[in-house]
């Protein structure tokens, strides 16, 4: 393990108030994306559509690192150029989740732990071979009646901390993803409790499997309300519970926190980074970042449609919506910045 370049890989794709890309849907997520617009479901439409993400101008201002999907990572342009070059001569670093997916958890009905554990340290060699500096793993955690179990919680974060130890022995970053999911009707309350909790033992596991915390980004849900509860705070209220709970819950060693946006709509992820980040920034011993997929991408996948004809404009929301959100890691996002386009 090179120390020295996993804390910089690390640093750098928190650094200058930039966060990153997750374009990394697996073919099934990324069809159903697909699905609900109308758009073909086939490996050249997915091509296409990595495509005109990565090859938006200017995209490298406020995204350092993109997180692709094993099949996107094999692929190149229309005139042949590898995605990952492309990226690479764009100055955004690239990145490949790793997880093989969130499986039922046998004996815990409703509950899933993600697998992908065997062969890995075989595909971190190939991964690594192809250019790629960081990696994703993501745990996801229900919250519901007698949910999560601490079963499920501690199987989670021990494949956690396994993948780190095999992404930092192969040179690459892991992002640690542990997801407490926005689905259902728990109050904020509830949903800081389980994140206290999943938190902890994630930290916990990465301790007993010697991870460098320097070299690594934690990947968090925000604390807030579920999607179906009667009462949902405003951003003020979920920055503090948010902040707050990650003073508590994660060493100070750890470089960065990138958000997931699980579900937000666009706008109001960014606004509630900027209330997290303009109110706390100075206080903060890590940066508090963002690695958002559909808060990113969604305006623009809605714009492209699939149709060669509206590329530009797409590229153009994909741009604002980087934009607004590194913005919002210097907490100075405002109503003028999210329509000046
Ligand atoms: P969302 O921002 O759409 O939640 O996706 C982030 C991600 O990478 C989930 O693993």
């Amino acid at each position: 393990m090179n120390e020295a370049q996993l804390i910089d890989t690390a640093r750098s794709l928190v650094g200058d108030h930039k966060g990153l890309l997750a374009m990394d849907e697996s073919v099934g997520t990324c069809n159903k994306r697909f699905a609900a617009l109308g758009i073909p479901q086939t490996v050249e439409m997915r091509r296409k559509y990595r495509e005109m993400i990565i090859t938006t101008p200017g995209l490298n201002e406020s995204i350092s690192g993109a997180i692709l999907f094993d099949e996107t990572i094999r692929q190149q342009n229309a005139d042949g150029t590898p995605f990952i070059k492309l990226l690479i001569d764009a100055g955004i670093i690239p990145g490949i989740k790793v997880d093989m997916g969130a499986k039922p958890l046998a004996g815990f009905p409703g509950e899933k732990v993600t697998e992908g554990l065997d062969g890995l340290r075989d595909r971190f060699a190939e991964y690594s071979k192809m250019g790629a500096r960081f990696a994703k793993w993501r745990a996801v955690i229900v919250v519901g009646k007698d949910l999560p179990s601490r079963a499920c919680l501690e199987a989670n974060a021990h494949a956690l901390a396994r993948y780190a130890a095999l992404c930092q022995e192969a040179g690459l970053v892991p992002i640690v993803e542990p997801e407490v999911l926005m689905d259902g009707s728990h109050t904020l309350a509830q949903c800081q409790a389980v994140t206290a909790e999943a938190l902890h033992t994630v930290f916990e596991q990465l301790y007993k499997q010697h991870i460098l915390l320097e070299g690594l980004l934690l990947k968090p849900n925000m604390i807030l309300p579920g999607l179906d509860c009667s009462i949902q705070e405003d951003k003020a209220a979920t920055a503090e519970a948010t902040v707050k709970l990650l003073l508590k819950s994660v060493p100070a060693a750890v470089p960065g926190i990138a958000f997931l946006s699980g579900g937000q709509s666009a706008e109001l992820a960014t606004l509630r980074l900027n209330a997290m980040n303009r109110v706390f920034k100075s206080k903060l011993p890590w940066a508090l970042s963002f690695s958002f997929g559909r808060a990113l991408q969604q305006p623009a996948l809605e714009i492209w449609k699939g149709d060669k004809a509206n590329i530009k404009a797409a590229q153009r929301a994909l741009y604002h919506r980087a934009k607004c959100n590194r913005a919002a890691c210097m907490g100075e996002y405002n109503e003028t910045l999210e329509h000046s386009v």
